[in-house]
């Protein structure tokens, strides 16, 4: 990640902002992007993010409070340090060759473990009131795109604009801790809805189990070829998260895998569900084509990064898939010896650009709520209809 990581640099330094020519690349010496471009945060950087935060949650309370979110963008770009803000600004705007789609921020802020309490025992135990700061924190970032944080009713009912995900505890021993490549499936968010979201941050508050983050770039394959163009027909299915019921008429819906520019593509992408769900009711045609991708594709997960505490990763959900890992929640292994820790815990947020792009699927008084169920159909709530 070394080599990947000093050729991004030099890419956000001098690439990827419009106004600027593309650097000369030399023939097939610049190969495609392979790994996160990693920025390590420097402690004065560190320090200024936290006393933003203070003072942030000293003004408004709460970072979904209406008068913060809707001065989101005018924040971001005061209060964060300059350099943050300017690498975020660009990667908004660079969907080039050499960019991954994925930012980590290496010691974003600082966690103190005592007074975070311990992991609950899953999610909805969670209480939000000791995560408001990294809530601030998270949400300027996405301001610095700039994009807006929303919820989505198909992840958890909404649930707010922060959530916590944790391994829930009863499942500690049902997934298998070997972490052999071929388990590693990677999806982008919700690739069963239009509207999905288009950035994402995952700010680990504690990973003692050492769990690397699984990223995976459609630009690591470099130009599109052959097997990618065939994923340009929308001849694709995608059924609804497992957790809900077959829905009949949606499961007709077929899109595209990729979108957008046909040398510089989109993603929407979720292997497990497309592929592997026997569920998933794809066409012969449709089916190899994603067979034949996956072979190609899976050679490119990046599972090289550790996150600590306090590390955040930051994607953007057209470009980047992330993973869905198999890890012994609460142990560690220490020389061999598995040791109980407290179970891993990160906070996601995620953004849309446009609230009048997405309009037409959110709630009547409430922008920022997304009620797609499943490709282009709502949820049947009231709330979306007054
Ligand atoms: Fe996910």
């Amino acid at each position: 990640m070394e080599t990947i990581t000093a050729s991004a640099r030099q890419s956000v330094a001098t690439a990827t902002h419009p106004d600027r020519p593309a650097p000369a690349i030399t023939g097939s010496g610049v190969l495609p992007p392979m790994g996160p471009m990693i920025i390590d945060v420097t402690p004065k950087e560190r320090t200024a993010i936290s006393n933003v935060a203070n003072i942030l949650t000293k003004a408004f309370g709460h970072y979904e409070h209406p008068d913060y979110i809707s001065s989101l963008h005018l924040n971001a770009f005061q209060l964060l340090p300059e350099r943050i803000a300017g690498i975020l600004s660009r990667f908004g705007t660079d969907f080039s060759r050499s960019q991954y789609g994925a930012l980590v921020f290496k010691g974003l802020t600082d966690v103190d473990q005592d007074a975070l309490g311990p992991t609950p025992p899953s999610w909805k135990e969670t209480d939000y009131s000791r995560l408001i700061k990294y809530g601030f924190i998270c949400s300027l970032l996405h301001g610095a795109i700039p994009s807006k944080p929303v919820q989505y009713y198909a992840q958890r009912k909404g649930g707010g604009l922060l959530h916590a995900v944790i391994p829930d505890e009863k499942m500690s021993f049902t997934q298998t801790g070997s972490g052999s490549r071929t388990d590693l499936f990677v999806h982008t968010e919700d690739a069963f809805l239009f509207n999905q979201a288009d950035f994402l941050s995952f700010l680990f508050l504690r990973n003692e189990e050492q769990v690397p983050s699984t990223l995976y770039s459609i630009r690591s394959h470099g130009d599109t070829n052959e097997i990618m163009e065939e994923l340009f027909k929308p001849i694709y299915k995608c059924p609804k998260d497992a957790n809900y019921a077959d829905d009949e008429n949606t499961e007709e819906v077929t899109t595209s895998i990729l979108y957008g520019n046909r040398k510089r593509p989109f993603i929407r992408f979720d292997a497990a569900e497309q592929i592997f769900n026997e569920k998933a009711g794809q066409s012969p045609e449709a089916m190899h084509n994603l067979v034949r991708f996956w072979e190609e594709a899976k050679k490119f997960i990046n599972n090289s990064f550790v996150p600590d505490s306090g590390d955040l990763i930051f994607v953007n959900n057209h470009l980047c898939a992330h993973g869905r890992n198999s890890f012994i929640a609460g142990y560690r292994n220490e020389n061999g010896q598995m040791v109980k820790c407290e179970r891993r815990l990160m906070l996601r947020m995620m953004s849309k650009t446009s609230l009048i792009n997405i309009r037409s699927v959110t709630q009547t008084d409430d922008p920022y709520f997304i009620m797609e169920e499943h490709y282009g159909k709502l949820f049947n709530n009231d709330a979306s209809q007054q």
